[in-house]
């Protein structure tokens, strides 16, 4: 026999049992409604890539150079990763299968990054999303925000923040980044050392840094915002207008930097203000013209966002909203002669689509009834040996105490007319 060992999930990972499960079940069911409403299909893809679809997005981002699960497969062919989003893996199937446009596609499911595990942030961590591709109409952009705030609303979540920014077009970046470059480095000693770092690969993600030794230098930092294309200047100003026609309110978020690469124009973000300021964002997303091209697709513009399920269940958790679905058993079948009938009583109603429990081990009938008032049952079903040669049941109503007599055979439209 092996030692004994202690197991526990892998650092960073939570094993998510039931009722919290429910709950995290029916967010998932709920965005998948409301996208379905909005007109999106699911995608399904695999939840490992080849390494270079992420490469490709993402090179010079955390998430990517630093986070990412690489996997030892067994043929060395192609270098294989755990997805630590899925905007790449839409972009490299639409350039795979090359659908109609537009294409809009929802999903759902685990993500992984090797980040420090803290409250809200995990290792494995589930993300529900959209993607929109073939269009760059403004309005996409708008409808986008529009699904995933409705969403949020549809939780009861009201203590959210929705922030808008625009990180340009190829016309304008050009001169933007060499403008914030060369201020950055004209100020870079007062910087902190790993925004220095920052600088070196990445001058944009600099804004981003929460320092308080940065916080001067960004504060006097230029912003894409004042030096946008005519263009770009005027898909951003389309997109507000649109969001002012929904009655979407936002705040405009000038240093508003995502975690990504691949953003151009709109970005946005939902924070949640009743989590930590380190935690709080709650879903993200923007535009990304290029990604399907970088994936070795047509040229193809893109929206899209992400919600961090774990984080928005937090969120609901702090301001109180969105309950899971009921555990409680509409019937509770008492057996006071052995088993069997609760067995076949539950197979028939289970199979009828109601919630049914019951004891095990021939447990006494007091035993089986203090059973179904902890299970918070609606109804209790008793089935003793008189029961059983008449052909009948006992039901009783858990909430009145109310109890009468029936043929078993008329037991399943009564429970369906009590529970309508
Ligand atoms: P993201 O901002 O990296 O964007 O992630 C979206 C959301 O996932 C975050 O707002 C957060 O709620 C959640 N999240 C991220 N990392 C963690 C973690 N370690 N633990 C728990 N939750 C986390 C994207 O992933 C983009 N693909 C969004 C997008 C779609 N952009 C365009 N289309």
């Amino acid at each position: 026999m092996p030692e004994p060992v202690s197991f526990q999930a892998p650092k960073g990972t939570r094993d998510l049992l039931p009722p919290a499960s429910g709950r995290h079940r029916l967010l998932i069911a709920r965005f998948a409604a409301l996208a379905d409403a909005f007109g999106y299909g699911q995608i399904v893809s695999p939840m490992f890539e080849d390494l270079r679809v992420f490469e490709r997005v993402g090179a010079s981002t955390e998430i990517v150079s630093k986070e990412m699960f690489e996997l030892v497969s067994r043929d060395d062919e192609n270098r294989l990763a755990l997805r630590p989003e899925l905007t790449a893996s839409v972009c490299r199937a639409f350039a795979q299968h090359r659908p109609l446009t537009p294409w809009k596609v929802f999903y759902e499911g685990p993500q992984f990054r090797y980040e420090r595990p803290q409250a809200g942030r995990y290792r494995q961590f589930t993300q529900v999303g959209a993607e929109a591709l073939g269009s760059d109409d403004p309005l996409l952009d708008v409808e986008m925000i529009a699904l995933s705030w409705r969403f949020y609303e549809s939780l009861g979540l009201r203590q959210v923040t929705l922030l808008l920014n625009t990180l340009g077009d190829p016309e304008g970046r050009p001169a933007y980044f060499a403008a914030l470059e060369s201020y950055l480095r004209s100020r870079a000693e007062e910087l902190s050392i790993q925004s220095q770092t920052t600088l070196e690969h990445n001058p944009l993600r600099v804004l981003d840094s929460k320092r308080p030794q940065d916080e001067a230098v960004i504060a006097d930092a230029p912003l894409m915002i004042d030096h946008l294309s005519a263009a770009a200047a005027e898909h951003f100003t389309a997109v507000r207008a649109g969001l002012d026609r929904l009655g979407i309110a936002y705040e405009i978020s000038p240093r508003l930097v995502r975690g990504l690469d691949y953003y151009l124009r709109t970005t946005f973000e939902v924070a949640a203000d009743a989590l930590d300021s380190a935690q709080n964002a709650i879903g993200g997303g923007g535009r990304y013209d290029g990604l399907v091209e970088a994936l070795g697709g047509p040229a193809t513009p893109g929206v899209g966002f992400a919600l961090g399920v774990d984080r928005t269940l937090l969120a609901c958790d702090a301001e109180g909203v969105f309950d899971g679905p009921t555990q409680r058993p509409d019937v509770f079948v008492v057996d006071l002669t052995g088993g069997a009938e609760a067995l076949a009583l539950v197979d028939e109603l289970a199979s009828a689509g109601i919630r049914a429990d019951r004891s095990y081990d021939n447990r006494s009938v007091k035993a089986q009834l203090k059973a179904a008032n902890r299970a918070d049952a609606r109804l209790a079903v008793i089935v003793g040996d008189d029961e059983l040669d008449a052909g009948t049941v006992q039901v009783k109503d858990l909430e009145s105490g109310d109890q009468r007599a029936m043929a078993r055979a008329q037991l399943l439209a009564d429970i369906k007319s009590r529970l309508r």
